[in-house]
């Protein structure tokens, strides 16, 4: 018999129901049988609900003024731009990743930096021991004043000695291992982490204190926990990076005190994250000269501009169905350009394997990207190597006709930048003062043509 006071909760996506049994939702969504636990409810508060007040009243909009030094920047240059400028007094800021991507690392970094700019910054980390934080620390030469670790799993304990520590900045590592004693789930499950954001962001918000939680991301990539999480914070940052790859890209999917287009680019060294303030040197670096298959296109990220190396192989299927393989680009989007660079351009690549990359384990999602894959993919086959200092962009449409791509000028300059000497570009954005000699094309036959003869 089912208890009245419990309630039975999917781990995964948070669905709640008085009854045993699986989840309905997740069963709808991936077709898995996902068991229901049961969360006993915390004993109702005798009388009123606690509420927490600001004190504060409606006010027109053009009195309300933003406190100078409202907003500090860390000093770390990648993750300043990413949070909109530096960190917000009383923000919560929530940062998912893989395992093992560099969390930990990447706020013991921001936390040694906080303190020399607002002392002293409390990193809990309730992971690993302190004497595993102070190895890693050592490691990234980090020492000094300012900055207190505490290996601390109990949220009650950890704030009731804010009153003594006042902390400028509170890093906890990670909310689902902390707790709320009072709940009897355990920590990681839908309730306690739900209940442990919700009790940080009160204190976040009434104690005027940046907090920074490290979330752990599932296989399927999303923030494990409930989404509720998501909603609750500020601002939520993702990590990302292929471990084999040294490479990492901070990015922001939500940020109420900035805009989600900026990204942070870091290298994990031997002594902790590098910031890579030039990206596109980053991934060009190791570029083969004359290579057919390889095009370099322009990405925009946010507001900046990341030159990527795309790289295709085109070979005889040796049996059986040809086999489509690709690495750090949308699959279906490759597969659909293939089928028109084959029916719209003439290329008999329907019995060829064909193999994508992002060379240097980066991601491009833009259609701005489409035109390079179908050279790539054409230059490979016919194996004519693309003349190494031209770029290329356009977006494809089915027909085989190549469309217009925002951001024109912004991704020509940063080729410039890089020593490139000219560029194709959809015909449509061809007109005007461009920082590159460019070459407009209207379909895909028409850039084969140019590039490829
Ligand atoms: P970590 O910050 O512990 O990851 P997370 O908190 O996201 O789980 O980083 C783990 C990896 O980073 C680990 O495999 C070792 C590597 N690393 C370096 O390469 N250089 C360094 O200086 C540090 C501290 C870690
Ligand atoms: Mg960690």
């Amino acid at each position: 018999m089912p208890r009245a006071s419990s309630i039975y909760r999917c781990q995964q996506c948070g669905f709640a129901s008085p009854k045993p049994g699986t989840c309905p939702d997740c069963k709808r969504a991936t077709g898995e049988l996902t068991p229901l636990v049961e969360e006993r409810a915390a004993p109702a508060p005798s009388g009123r609900r606690a509420v927490v007040t600001t004190g504060t009243r409606p006010l027109p909009l053009g009195e309300i003024v933003m406190e100078q030094g409202d907003r500090t920047p860390i000093g770390i240059d990648e993750l300043d731009r990413v949070l909109g400028g530096g960190v917000v007094r009383g923000s919560l800021v929530l940062i998912g990743g893989d395992p093992g991507i560099g969390k930990s690392t990447l706020l013991l970094q921001a936390a040694r930096a906080l303190a020399r700019v607002t002392p002293p910054v409390l990193y809990v980390s309730a992971e690993e021991s302190a004497a595993q934080v102070k190895l890693r620390a050592d490691r990234l030469g980090i020492g000094g004043d300012g900055l207190l670790l505490w290996a601390e799993n109990d949220l009650d304990t950890v704030q009731a000695e804010l009153d003594s520590i006042k902390p400028r900045a509170l890093i906890i590592d990670s909310i689902q291992t902390v707790f709320l004693p009072a709940l009897e789930s355990a920590p990681g499950s839908v309730a306690q982490v739900r209940e442990c954001g919700a009790r940080l962001m009160t204190l976040a918000k009434g104690r005027g204190l940046a907090t920074f939680l490290v979330g752990h991301v599932t296989k399927e990539g999303a923030l494990a926990g409930p989404r509720v999480l998501e909603h609750l914070v500020d601002t939520v940052l993702y990590f990302e990076g292929e471990h084999h790859h040294a490479y990492r890209v901070l990015r922001a999917v939500k940020n109420r005190f900035g805009s989600t287009n900026e990204i942070g680019v870091f290298e994990m060294a031997a002594r902790g994250l590098v910031e890579v303030p030039n990206p596109s040197g980053f991934f060009l670096a190791e570029r083969p000269a004359d290579a057919p298959g390889s095009v370099i296109v322009a990405a925009l990220e946010g507001t900046r501009p990341l030159l990527l190396e795309l790289q295709a192989l085109v070979s005889r299927a040796s049996f059986g169905t040809p086999r489509r393989t690709v690495l750090g680009a949308d699959y279906n989007r490759v597969c659909l350009l293939l089928a028109v660079l084959e029916k719209r351009a003439g290329l008999p690549i329907g019995n060829q394997d064909v193999y994508v990359n992002v060379a240097g384990g980066g991601r491009v999602v833009e259609p701005a990207a489409d035109l390079g894959v179908v050279i790539a993919a054409a230059s490979s086959y016919l194996e004519r190597p693309v003349p190494a200092d031209v770029l290329v962009l356009g977006e494809v449409g089915l027909t085989g006709e190549v469309r217009a791509v925002s951001g024109v000028e912004a991704r020509l300059r940063a080729a410039a930048q890089l020593g490139f000497k000219s560029a194709i570009v959809p015909r449509s954005n061809a007109g005007g003062a461009l920082p590159l000699p460019v070459k407009g094309v209207a379909t895909v036959s028409d850039a084969l043509g140019a590039l490829l003869g």
